[in-house]
């Protein structure tokens, strides 16, 4: 592209007005681009408030059903859901049982949605007694007999309603394990969004609070990515798709436009962007002390991961950004 120089060409010419700036304006934001992450718990009639993350809950399956209606009303097109079960263990058996708790509540909610489209997170950090996203041995946390268990849950949770798998433990071949596991129970069509390029970020950290799941030794770097790595995420991607990932995911977001822009580019795929709690947490704090405008800043944060290639966005502030933007 080649243009004139000043002053023939003046940019701001086109900035000149409210109706000139949206007929040139590049991105628009809508609640459909948004998906809800739910956390729940076990009991009735449960709304635990999450502190690192104002306006979240753990929320037990009826009260679950009620955030849904909720989300619904705002127009989001789906939700993710993150179980805290009831009892966690070595073999993470909250996470494949039939009445598991992210299975009862995706029951509850499609009972009453049944449009709304419901993605389960598939990891096992939530459902160990030690916090890893995997079967520990040794202190180490093994890939291949973790892959057993990732098929089974995901079976289990197509079984129970879920539209879309979405694994997010970083395990090498999960994304394959899964298309097998599924063909093989006659879920065919059911879509799986690869948590592809998944960073050790310490962007997680409110999350862990909220689904009471920080490992009990050590960190994740073993199994997620380094954040200085860029080369690392394509291929990682690279893998996913070729193991049959339906839709890819960057996680988080604001920090790695560069990866999503690239993924989207590059491979062409229905590209996701995960703004995760820290991302939510830093708004919210800042706001909270009269630092910056919530809205105008939660708006630009997504805004321009959308600019930067995502599809859609997985974020906490779906709910508020609908209702800023209807
Ligand atoms: C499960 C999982 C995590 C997040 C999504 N799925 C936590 C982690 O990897 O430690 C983080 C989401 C967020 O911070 O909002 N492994």
């Amino acid at each position: 592209m080649r243009l004139m120089s000043f002053p023939t060409t003046r940019p701001r010419r086109l900035r000149s007005s409210p109706v000139l700036r949206s007929l040139i304006r590049e991105t628009e934001l809508t609640a459909r681009d948004f998906i809800l992450p739910l956390f729940i718990r076990p009991g009735k009639g449960e709304k635990r408030p999450i502190s690192s993350m104002p306006g979240h809950f753990q929320y037990s399956v009826d009260m679950a059903v009620k955030a849904a209606d909720l989300a619904v009303r705002e127009g989001i097109p789906g939700l993710i859901l993150f179980g805290i079960p009831d009892k966690k263990d070595a073999k993470a058996s909250g996470a494949y049982a039939d009445n598991g708790i992210v299975q009862n509540a995706v029951k509850a909610i499609k009972d009453k949605h049944p449009n709304l489209l419901m993605i389960a997170d598939l990891c096992f950090c939530e459902y160990t007694d030690h916090g890893h996203c995997g079967v520990v041995k040794d202190g180490k946390v093994l890939n291949d007999p973790t892959l057993a268990l990732t098929a089974k849950t995901a079976v289990s949770q197509a079984k129970a309603g879920f539209d879309v798998i979405a694994p997010s433990g970083m395990m090498d071949g999960q994304v394959a394990a899964i298309r097998k596991a599924l063909d093989g129970a006659g879920h065919g069509d059911t879509p799986i969004l690869a948590y592809a390029a998944k960073y050790a970020s310490a962007f997680y950290g409110p999350f862990r609070e909220a689904a009471e799941s920080p490992p009990s030794f050590g960190d994740r770097s073993g199994y997620q990515m380094d954040p200085a790595n860029f080369n690392e995420a394509m291929r990682e991607v690279a893998l996913d798709v070729e193991e049959g990932a339906d839709m890819v995911m960057v996680k988080p977001a604001l920090p790695y436009l560069d990866v999503l822009k690239a993924v989207k580019v590059r491979f062409g795929l229905p590209t996701s962007a995960y703004q995760v709690s820290g991302e939510f947490a830093m708004i919210k704090a800042a706001a909270a002390n009269g630092w910056i405008d919530e809205r105008k800043m939660a708006l630009e944060s997504l805004m321009c991961i959308k600019r930067a290639g995502a599809d859609f966005i997985l974020t906490y502030y779906a709910l508020e950004a609908a209702r800023w933007l209807a």
